[in-house]
């Protein structure tokens, strides 16, 4: 029971959130050297270069040298097991990347200093609140020319609508950049960028603030000193109450690239984590610590290896300990059974394990029984824990097959994606299944689409994207929405479920349509 308690105590599972560019692949790089698990910087590039992302392996992803799906990547670092999960990192990214945000216990947010908050981050915020998970910010790029650190955290409180609280600070930025001031301990740990064997990094040296005049010069020593002081007065004081109900956020400011402020962030972070916390099922919360194992799938992935043709369910395990080989209850299911080939994955390699904790995330072998949401729980209880949203598709087409003697691939191979949550499929009200509306959240969901109804369906289509961009859940399922009133340009759609959705083409119809039909409730995620 102790090794179980400290198996669970030292797990710190997160995700890092960023706009395309803003460093997330470089910081975790730079994690994952820190943590022994790779050797070389370059290692984890994803981007179309003759390395590899450790993450890449679905042909499509080879093709183009990006990264379409998620993945975990396990190390150790000072005591603690770190389950970073990664995420897509292309503009096109999917619905993975939300889901995967479920699995996580908290955020690291990279931002780059030049730009501030951008789209992709407001996005992938905004799912981190469905959840309230603390969310740690990492001010990128200082070494580059930024925005002043008064005006990033302005726009990060109100964009995101969360309060920060700089843990260091800044002391100029570019060929300027002088270090970062530890506001705890009041010491400047300082900057300089050299050069190593083609890799740049920094040249550090920790002197107090109070003796850096010499050091920073008279300008920037002076402005350090006007800064601390409206800092001390004006900014939200750390809470750590507060960080960890997401309501603020603990800042820092450094240089991936550099290796610059990494190993602090790194630090702070896994101390103000907590492992594990208990996740809601509809039997109330479950302790993360109790004996008992339980887990849920949030991600199915098929086809990974074109030999075996297998799907696979990610799990992420929220109590007790999972041993090869034990039998669990599949609650959606209703029945006992093993969970078979468990593995880790990174890269191309898939380890098998044979234990994993509380805060770990397994591949399964999924037998075409499981869905993203499911429980798995001890064989002795029965309980599932709340579903995974519905995230709204942001683009939508209508496929048709090419060649109508395939008619039933078609129809086999566009639900069964669907099911496996790559795409999502609706039915305009009053139409039969001859023309099926695809809703993605990332245009390369399409690709990914046809790319797999041809290689492993055999059937060829043809798409015509609609000019939808905002979709609608109808929060009265019985509602007949062929009555509402001003929708002629809106889309009337149902889901998988049978439930009744709109499709506006901009956002403004979207308030015209709830402002002509009173008493009407409109949903952005679908929990059901
Ligand atoms: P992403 O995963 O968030 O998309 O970003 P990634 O780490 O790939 O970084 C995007 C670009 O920004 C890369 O340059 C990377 O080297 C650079 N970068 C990341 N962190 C820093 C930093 O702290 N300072 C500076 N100056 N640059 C940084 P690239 O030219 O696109 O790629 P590469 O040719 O260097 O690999």
């Amino acid at each position: 029971m102790a090794g179980l308690k400290n198996e669970i105590q030292r797990r710190r599972t997160f995700a890092i959130i960023s706009h395309p560019d803003a460093g997330k692949t470089t910081l975790t790089e730079k994690f994952l050297l820190y943590g022994g698990a790779i050797n070389t910087a370059g290692s984890v590039k994803g981007k179309a270069t003759s390395r590899h992302a450790v993450s890449d392996w679905m042909e499509i992803e080879k093709q183009r040298g990006i990264s379409v799906t998620s993945s975990v990547l396990q190390f150790s670092y000072q005591g603690y097991c770190i389950n970073l999960l990664d995420t897509p990192g292309h503009q096109d990214f999917s619905e993975d990347t939300y889901r995967t945000l479920m699995a996580a216990d908290s955020a690291v947010m990279v931002i780059d200093a030049s730009k501030g908050v951008e789209a992709q981050t407001k996005k992938l915020f905004k799912v981190c609140l469905l959840r309230d998970i603390p969310v740690f910010t990492f001010i990128n790029k200082m070494d580059l020319d930024a925005n002043d650190p008064f005006d990033l955290m302005d726009e990060i409180e109100r964009e995101l609508g969360i309060r920060t609280c700089p843990v260091n600070w800044p002391v100029g930025s570019g060929k300027q950049f002088q270090g970062v001031y530890d506001r705890n301990t009041k010491m400047i740990t300082t900057f300089r960028a050299v050069s190593t064997g083609g890799q740049k990094e920094a040249e550090t040296s920790v002197i107090k603030a109070e003796e850096s005049r010499g050091r920073i010069g008279d300008a920037f020593y002076e402005q350090l000193m006007e800064d601390i002081e409206l800092l001390d007065g004006a900014c939200e004081e750390f809470d750590m109450e507060k960080v960890s109900r997401g309501k603020l956020s603990p800042v820092f400011f450094g240089s991936a690239l550099t290796n610059f402020g990494v190993e602090t962030f790194l630090d702070h972070f896994l101390q103000m984590t907590t492992p594990p916390l208990p996740r809601i099922s509809d039997e109330g919360l479950i302790d993360p610590f109790s004996e008992d194992f339980s887990a849920f799938v949030f991600k199915i992935q098929a086809n990974m290896n074109k030999n075996h043709r297998d799907r696979i369910a990610f799990i992420r395990i929220c109590s007790g300990k999972f041993d090869a080989g034990m039998e669990v209850y599949h609650v959606q299911g209703e029945r006992k059974l093993k969970l078979s080939q468990p593995q880790q994955l990174m890269a191309q390699d898939r380890r098998i394990v044979e234990e994993a904790y509380a805060g770990d995330i397994i591949g399964v072998f999924d037998p075409g029984m499981f869905s993203i949401g499911d429980t798995f729980c001890a064989a002795n209880r029965k309980f599932a824990f709340e579903g995974i949203p519905t995230f709204a598709p942001e683009h939508f087409a209508r496929i048709r097959q090419v060649d109508t003697m395939k008619r039933k691939q078609f129809v086999k191979g566009v639900n069964q994606i669907a099911q496996e949550g790559a795409i999502q499929i609706f039915q305009e009200i009053n139409s039969g299944m001859e023309e099926i509306i695809v809703g993605v959240v990332g245009v390369l969901q399409f690709d990914v689409l046809k790319f797999r109804l041809e290689h492993e369906y055999g059937c060829e289509i043809r798409m015509e994207n609609l000019p939808y961009e905002h979709i609608r859940w109808v929060k009265d399922r019985t509602m007949d929405i062929t009555k509402l009133k001003g929708v002629s340009d809106v889309k009337k759609v149902r889901d998988l479920k049978g439930n009744p959705l709109l499709l506006f083409s901009n956002i403004w119809s979207v308030q015209m349509v709830l402002d002509r039909n009173e008493g009407l409730e409109l949903l952005e995620f679908d929990r059901s």
